[in-house]
């Protein structure tokens, strides 16, 4: 309460609110943290079994190899009138990660980085300003606007209820949704609307998309010199040492890096093709922050640790654990919960319509006094070991066995003890 008064709406990242995941009792403040563990201010310690700092931190909490190098690092200093030297070393590693590209920008959160590359695509297709895309994207303007047309329109991109308040009216009708995996909604709209000159996706975010989807999202952009912006600050570094669009098969012209890129501390990139980095040559494109010396050198320890220790490797190992463990528990129980395919952010699916969020906000009050904190999705980390998974589904199993009793008996609502989680936008 004293938060939500000196920080109207509440401050970070959606995803952090506690109302999102069971109101009153969510712990919401942290004190510290080390590896999957988190201790809120009354020291208690959780598992953080729900969204690792919402994806940004692949390698753990506080580690310890990534905190020893940059605490040397601050103590040379992180900003002066000159730039720091490392931005050139992480653009050239991520050139080498991502072949074909010839430019690398660099911002600090992952909506400023969309809005580098929408301008950077936007001054390519001059006359072409109008963008088609599926999922999310941040909280910047050219976004939003989406909603503008009707207030639903984001509703399928993952948050729900997003308001318009303050967007430049002016940008109605310049952005168009279409939904991931679904090519004849993107062929229409390109069709239909000869302004359209970009086209943005996410490589993947619960599940990977159909052969099909990719090799017609690849032909409508190269028939119609569309340029092809892969967001990649959800997937990026959780399915190999780069984008996931690699593997996929995406033939992106931009591709855009985030949240793991740094293990938390801030740093996000635009990596992309020579005619379109070049705008930035002459589109003005400036910030004093993003020539901070920590982003960088966050970024390329972290690479080298994701390298060395092939993280990706021990996600897909670790998703595979909890999905399977999952599965059975939903079998055993016979709920009709199913499960997503894109590991790194492992996902449940509830098929109980407007129970879901009963359902789920139970699993989270009872998890919670297990010393777990949960969600329906696990963003799994180098920091979650299979022993530790085998704990935590041991627990999920004892609640998801409630769970199941108490839709039979239909009396979940009683046993909960906070507000239902909503994962609506909502004002504060
Ligand atoms: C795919 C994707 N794009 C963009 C963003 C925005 O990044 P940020 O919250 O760092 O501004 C997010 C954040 O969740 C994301 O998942």
């Amino acid at each position: 309460m004293e938060a939500k008064k000196v920080i109207p709406g509440g401050n970070s990242i959606l995803s952090k609110r506690p109302e999102r995941y069971s109101g009153k009792i969510w712990p919401t403040y942290f004190k510290k943290a080390k590896g999957c563990e988190v201790w809120d201010l009354e020291n208690n310690k959780f598992y953080d079994f729900a969204q690792m700092a919402i994806g940004a931190s692949i390698l753990g909490y506080s580690n310890e190899d990534l905190n020893k190098y940059i605490k040397k690092k601050i103590d040379l200093g992180i900003t002066t009138t000159l730039n720091s030297f490392e931005e050139v070393d992480l653009a050239k590693k991520l050139l080498k990660l991502n072949p074909g590209f010839r430019g690398v920008k660099f911002a600090r959160s992952g909506g400023e980085a969309m809005s580098v590359a929408i301008r950077l695509a936007r001054s390519v297709n001059d006359n072409r300003q109008e963008i088609a895309f599926s999922g999310y994207h941040g909280w910047f303007d050219w976004y939003l606007a989406t909603n503008l047309q009707t207030k639903k329109n984001l509703n399928e991109h993952l948050l729900p209820g997003l308001d318009t308040l303050g967007v430049d009216k002016k940008l109605k009708g310049s952005i168009h949704p279409f939904s991931y995996n679904n090519t004849s909604e993107l062929s229409k709209l390109i069709k239909k609307n000869k302004k359209i000159g970009v086209v943005v996706i996410e490589s993947a975010r619960y599940d990977y998309p159909e052969k099909n989807f990719v090799h017609k999202v690849n032909k409508i952009c190269k028939q119609n010199n569309l340029i092809l912006i892969c967001d990649e600050i959800t997937s990026g570094f959780r399915v190999s040492n780069t984008g996931a669009y690699r593997k996929i098969g995406f033939r992106p012209d931009l591709v855009v890096y985030g949240k793991g890129l740094g293990n938390g501390f801030p740093i996000t990139a635009v990596v992309g093709k020579k005619k379109i980095m070049n705008a930035a040559k002459i589109s003005f494109i400036s910030s004093s922050n993003w020539s901070e010396r920590v982003g960088f050198c966050a970024a390329l320890k972290t690479i080298e640790l994701i390298e060395n220790k092939k993280v990706w490797k021990h996600i897909d190992l670790i998703g595979k654990q909890i999905k399977k463990g999952w599965q059975e528990i939903f079998e055993k129980y016979d709920l009709d919960i199913s499960v997503s395919n894109f590991l790194p952010l492992v996902t449940m699916k509830l098929n109980y319509g407007n129970k879901n969020n009963l359902i789920l906000t139970y699993f989270i009050q009872e998890m919670l006094k297990r010393n777990f904190l949960v969600s329906a999705s696990v963003y799994i980390s180098y920091s979650h070991t299979k022993k530790l998974v085998e704990r935590y589904l041991l627990e999920s199993d004892k609640v998801f066995k409630k769970i199941a009793y108490l839709l039979k008996e239909k009396n979940i609502k009683k046993e909960i003890n906070t507000n239902i989680r909503s994962e609506s936008f909502k004002r504060l």
